[in-house]
């Protein structure tokens, strides 16, 4: 039974199998003095499994995998070849920031995933390091082309636009796209981590985007399919890949977003704005029924919120970091 929540389906459930990252992304986490989910309390590749199979019955049709950074979790192909043999599920995706993908996109298309974003916020190395504040940018570089040779399609690149920090570099990373088949994708900064050092200021609209990509030629739109979610897709004339806008802040997101959260704390969350969380992970060692679950992940697409009111670039900070819900 598939849940209709404001008019659309909730199918899609993002988890994230791990808090813990090889990179320090200056919006996302500090340095050091991170407190990390201990690993009793963080979910077994087991207990995912099984939640996600209860999930699937609520009526989820597509999972994302993220982190922290998934690749750095031992095990995680493993946990990979096994989710993909469940039954229900249209489509398995990733979210990495490519750092290890030259050892494992490999064995990863091999599980039968076709589909992968790649976190790069820049084209310079020297900037890489001031955003990362880790070294790893020709890793990264050499991880999406290990991508491409595997046969990953379509290969997603997604850009966090900030003003200061790269908007010189919106139209390079729209070039790519003409003789690339990759899909870069503009993501509105958002205020989200209380680590995040977001300001008005530092703000870039997706319509700013736009503007500015039109300098260098048309935005054809493509044709959206129902997982797409809140993404808006173009192609520049001629263009081997794509163009695509996640209007976080500025557009009609709540009513396009088809997403669940579910934390590798276990805990479900039905808004990345709201810190609004259903421990499932209790419940589930408690040793409660399946019945039981599937009704608190339906509790959880139904508390999805129905509008983005009050929902401004001012709007407050969600007090969770980014890396501990998966983004
Ligand atoms: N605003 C927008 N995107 C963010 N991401 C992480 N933090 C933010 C933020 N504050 C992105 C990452 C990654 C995706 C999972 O979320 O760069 O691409
Ligand atoms: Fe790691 Fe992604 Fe956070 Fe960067 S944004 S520190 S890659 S989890």
């Amino acid at each position: 039974m598939e849940k209709e929540n404001n008019n659309h389906k909730i199918n899609y459930l993002r988890l994230s199998v791990t808090d813990r990252c090889n990179l320090r992304c200056m919006y996302c986490m500090p340095d050091e003095g991170i407190d990390f989910v201990p690993h009793s309390d963080v979910l077994s590749y087991e207990e995912m499994l099984h939640l996600v199979d209860v999930s699937v019955h609520a009526g989820i049709r597509k999972v994302r995998l993220t982190g922290g950074e998934p690749l750095v979790r031992k095990g995680f192909v493993d946990f990979l070849d096994e989710l993909s043999s469940l039954e229900g599920l249209e489509e398995i995706t990733l979210t990495t920031n490519g750092v290890l993908l030259t050892d494992f996109a490999a064995d990863i298309r091999a599980c039968g995933i076709c589909r992968i974003n790649i976190s790069l916020d820049t084209l310079r190395p020297e900037r890489f390091l001031q955003i990362t504040r880790r070294d790893y940018f020709e890793k990264v570089i050499q991880g999406i082309q290990e991508a491409e040779r595997v046969g990953f399609d379509p290969i997603k690149i997604n850009v966090v636009a900030i003003r200061g920090f790269n908007e010189d570099e919106i139209l390079d990373f729209a070039r790519m796209t003409l003789d690339k088949p990759y899909h870069i994708r503009f993501i509105e900064y958002m205020p989200v981590g209380e680590h995040n050092s977001w300001s008005n200021e530092k703000f870039i609209s997706t319509d700013e985007i736009k503007e500015k990509i039109l300098e260098i030629g048309g935005l054809h739109p493509v044709l959206s399919n129902p997982f797409d979610g809140p993404a808006e897709r173009f192609r520049l004339e001629g263009g081997k890949g794509e163009i695509g806008f996640i209007g976080a802040l500025s557009n009609h997101f709540c009513e396009s977003c088809n997403r669940l959260r579910l934390t590798s704390e276990g805990h479900l969350r039905g808004c990345l704005f709201s810190d609004s969380e259903i421990d499932v992970k209790g419940p589930l060692r408690e040793g409660k029924a399946d019945d039981y679950l599937i009704r608190l992940i339906t509790r959880a697409i139904e508390s999805k919120p129905k509008s983005p009111k009050g929902m401004s670039p001012e709007m407050r900070k969600c007090v969770r970091h980014m890396s501990s819900i998966g983004g």
